[in-house]
């Protein structure tokens, strides 16, 4: 994977969040008086002491009146910064899921094929979630700490240049020495335990996936190991986190109290007048949360730069297959023969060739049977004639047009692609058969259930149509599945059928069925149909091995 400098991680998600800048910078502002009143108070607390003792001629009230405006400004304005923040980081993480789903949308199928699904979902949830670290907490806590530091340093200096100086010393350590240090320390940590998490993710969608083999095979006390195993991994490294961020803020503590004891003792032995120098005393020991909060960066940042990474190289990915938008757009209506046309094609996933100068030419209106060893790649020429991966030499024509020329939307609207496991997402079977024809009517969606054989299975159920499928369709049999499988490729009814062994987990009864619905509604239709099962080859035309 790409790795970039933090720097360039944090000008990179700065650049993604241009469009909040404005409230970005009210959210600083206010940081900037509410932390200016905050030390307004110490002062103000210290002029009081002295003016108690009489040391110096201003009247009480003036006092109190300063000291309430500075309390009333310190809340509301520290409620705008955390509000302002906040609301820039939330639109930002919003915009962020956008792109990253948008990311991921370019990338599939292939990216999705290729990639661990844990990872994704941790990328997409946790990962954006930890993003907000940096938008809500890092960007204006510089600036907060570079102007406030600033107008510190030139109050402290009006009193006394050689305190001044103690303080800059003090500020540049624990604003830039200790973020630095200790985001080097962390980081390593920080990036380990993002994939900590995203493994963690993995183990679990794995485990749920095979549940029914652990439970059948001796796996189960395997399974528990893992996760104990994972799951300890990601304790140790949340520890180590932890240990530093605790030690940093020991450190941070110690600098605020030893600076302004160094300063009292510069103060007295550069004949600072101890009324003066008790208000600036206490105004330097109020002055360090502004600069802390940069120092404690360093410990979250980590992480959130090592999402922010792993999110923008996601966004920064390449397609295998870019999508086609200025080419043409198929029309099947005027049919050319051969109406697919395969010539010295050859891909290979990683090294390993899948195809090798592979040719095939398809008739329209032939049904097309193909088998082979498994692994023999039957499976991926279906995906490159859907342009799912691109091939690396030879070319697809589909009606005399090279496939890298077709729309991708007119490429995947004029083929039924279906495989063993078709996909139900959670909704009723009405929803699920309109993902192929959103317009379509009820008497089409029956026409179509009754060409796929199962409209007397719908009608038998007590909601018909309005029968709720739970995530991925688990309570309806593979049978049936299937066939709800075939009723949405009728429906969408595509001159080009991509069938990748459609009946290799039924039984003979619900195979002759499929088949059966197959062959009646072929009429027009060109499909190329790969399977295993001589039984399921009966209704082709032709039958090639590859
Ligand atoms: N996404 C992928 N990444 C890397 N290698 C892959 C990927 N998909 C498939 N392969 C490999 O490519 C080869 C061809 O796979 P393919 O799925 O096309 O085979 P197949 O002929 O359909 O096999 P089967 O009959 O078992 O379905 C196999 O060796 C497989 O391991
Ligand atoms: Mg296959």
């Amino acid at each position: 994977m790409k790795r970039r400098s933090s720097f360039k991680i944090m000008t990179d998600l700065i650049i993604l969040a241009k469009e909040e800048l404005s409230d970005l910078i009210v959210a600083v502002l206010s940081g900037v008086v509410s932390f200016l009143s905050t030390v307004g108070m110490a002062v103000s607390g210290g002029v009081l002491i002295v003016r108690t003792a009489g040391f110096i001629d201003i009247p009480f009230r003036n006092i109190i009146y300063i000291m309430v405006v500075f309390t009333f400004l310190r809340g509301i304005t520290r409620y705008l910064e955390q509000y302002l923040n906040h609301l820039v980081a939330f639109k930002v993480l919003r915009m962020l899921r956008d792109k990253v789903f948008a990311a991921i949308r370019r990338l599939a199928p292939a990216k999705i094929e290729s990639s661990n699904k844990g990872e994704l979902i941790s990328m997409i949830t946790a990962d954006i979630e930890l993003i907000e670290v940096f938008y809500a907490h890092t960007i204006s806590p510089i600036c907060i700490a570079l102007i406030c530091g600033s107008i510190y340093l030139i109050l402290i200096a009006y009193f006394s240049p050689y305190i001044a100086i103690v303080v800059l010393i003090s500020y540049l350590i624990m604003g830039v020495l200790l973020p630095i240090a200790f985001s080097k320390w962390a980081s390593g940590t920080g990036y380990a335990l993002r994939l900590e998490i995203g493994g963690l993710n993995n183990v679990f969608l794995d485990i749920l996936r095979g549940i029914i083999e652990i439970m059948q095979f001796s796996y189960r006390d395997k399974a528990v190991c893992l996760v104990e195993k994972t799951n300890k991994a990601l304790v140790s490294g949340q520890a180590k986190l932890i240990e530093q961020l605790a030690l940093l803020l020991g450190i941070e503590d110690a600098i605020a109290v030893i600076t302004t004891g160094a300063s009292l003792l510069v103060g007295i032995s550069t004949g600072v007048s101890w009324y003066i120098l008790l208000p600036v005393l206490l105004g330097i020991f109020f002055s360090f949360p502004a600069i802390a909060n940069v120092a404690s960066l360093g410990n979250g940042l980590s992480q959130s730069l090592a999402c922010g990474e792993r999110v923008l190289n996601l966004l920064d990915e390449e397609p295998v297959a870019d999508e086609i938008k200025d080419g043409v757009n198929l029309n099947l209506e005027e049919l050319t023969n051969p109406i697919i046309e395969v010539r010295n094609l050859s891909f290979s996933y990683n090294i390993e060739p899948v195809l090798v100068n592979f040719n095939l030419e398809v008739s329209s209106g032939e049904v097309l049977g193909i088998r082979g060893e498994s692994g023999c790649g039957k499976s991926t020429l279906l995906k490159l004639i859907m342009r799912f991966w691109s091939a690396d030499k030879g070319e697809i024509f589909i009606c005399d047009q090279p496939i890298e020329k077709i729309n991708t939307d007119s490429l995947w609207k004029n083929i039924s692609y279906m495989t063993q496991n078709s996909e139900f997402f959670e909704g009723t079977i009405r929803d699920n058969l309109l993902i192929a024809k959103p317009d379509a009517t009820d008497e089409e969606l029956k026409t179509a259930l009754e060409k796929a054989s199962i409209l007397e299975f719908v009608t038998s159920l007590e909601h018909g149509l309005d029968t709720t499928l739970t995530e991925l369709g688990d309570n309806f049999s593979a049978g049936e599945r299937q066939r709800f499988g075939l009723a949405r490729c009728f429906l969408e009814d595509t001159k080009i059928l991509l069938l990748d062994e459609p009946t290799s987990n039924l039984d003979a009864l619900n195979e002759n069925i499929i088949l059966h619905a197959l062959k009646n509604n072929r009429e027009g239709k060109t499909i190329i149909m790969v399977s295993h099962r001589a039984s399921s080859l009966k209704i082709c035309n032709r039958i090639i091995q590859m």
